[in-house]
């Protein structure tokens, strides 16, 4: 484990010296790292950096909301609302390394639109080392590491807590005073709910993603996972009422990890699945079954995609 309060000092000072008298943004995305990212950058180099929310309509439920309210006391911060170029960009991809690199790509073009009008040279952002780990490896290409376009525009990227396990981030986290609902929460993928609907990336797969994800962990945030999700697999046949209907097949999943690299499906009890199941076929019309997953890592990984 990391000594936090070096690490503080010193990421505060390596971002102070790395970005000099220019000026940054910061990739928000509501999660742990990310806002530890931006609150260091944010000690480093004041108001010359932007904070840049991008809502890329893969987010979870009320995400815009709580980043506005999170990083409210930090001026200028930026949402741009990119869900429509992100639905285009995506519309037709169903190879899951594609998805991957055409996120990245958009999300740095979206970046680079903010950083020009704000004269920021710099992007900062909240990779660890996991990220850079898996994006080096076979395993897949994370959208803020290997998912990357070759040609960006930006002076240079600054990663401060790239050397930083996620449970290290959430030592710093706290160590920075960020409320227990951000140091605490679940990790959640840069690609966000593309990588929890199998295929090509629709509004309708992602209305039903949004939705099942909320349920699963507000259910599940008692047993304290790792992460609980939820994934659109595909449709089978159903009853609802008198009609058969051929509905979205929603998949649970919650797992136990200490990194993220290895983890354990989790033993949930027969009620709370239940529960589960019933507030997601109750909620939405178009669902037709729930299953829960319980592979561990390997042989799945904890993502979808
Ligand atoms: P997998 O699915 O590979 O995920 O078992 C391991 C951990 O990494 C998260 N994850 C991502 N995080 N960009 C991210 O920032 C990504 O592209 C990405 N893909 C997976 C995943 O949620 C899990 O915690």
């Amino acid at each position: 484990m990391v000594d936090v309060d070096r690490f503080v000092d010193e990421a505060i000072a390596g971002i102070a010296d790395e970005v000099g008298d220019a000026s940054a943004v910061i990739a928000l995305s509501g999660g742990v790292d990310s806002s530890t990212a931006a609150t260091l950058a944010h000690e480093a180099i004041g108001d010359r950096l932007t904070p840049v929310y991008v809502d890329t309509g893969l987010m979870r439920k009320g995400e815009t909301a709580a980043v506005r309210e999170t990083f409210a006391y930090m001026e200028g911060l930026r949402v741009v609302d990119a869900r429509e170029r992100f639905l285009d960009a995506l519309a037709g991809v169903i190879d899951p390394e594609e998805k991957r690199h055409v996120i990245g790509e958009q999300f740095i073009r979206e970046f680079e639109t903010v950083a020009r009008e704000v004269d920021a040279e710099y992007l900062v952002q909240g990779t660890i080392y996991p990220d850079r780990i898996e994006s080096e490896g076979t395993i897949k290409s994370h959208h803020n590491v290997g998912g990357l376009p070759e040609v960006v525009d930006f002076e240079g990227i600054v990663e401060p807590m790239a050397d930083l396990y996620k449970d290290e981030v959430r030592e710093v986290a706290r160590e920075l005073g960020l409320e227990e609902v951000v140091s605490e929460r679940m990790p959640f993928p840069g690609p966000g709910l593309a990588v929890r609907v199998l295929g090509e990336v629709t509004e309708e797969k992602l209305a039903v993603a949004r939705e099942a994800n909320h349920v699963v962990e507000e259910e599940l945030e008692a047993y304290e996972p790792w992460q609980a999700l939820a994934a659109v697999l595909g449709k089978a046949t159903g009853v609802k009422g008198d009609n058969r209907v051929h509905g979205w097949v929603v998949s649970v999943r919650a797992v136990e990890s200490r990194d993220g690299m290895t983890a354990r499906a989790m033993e949930v009890d027969w009620e709370t699945l239940q529960r589960i199941q019933s507030r997601i076929t109750g909620s939405l019309d178009d669902v037709s079954r729930v299953v829960y997953d319980v592979t561990h890592k390997p042989p799945a990984t904890i993502e979808y995609e």
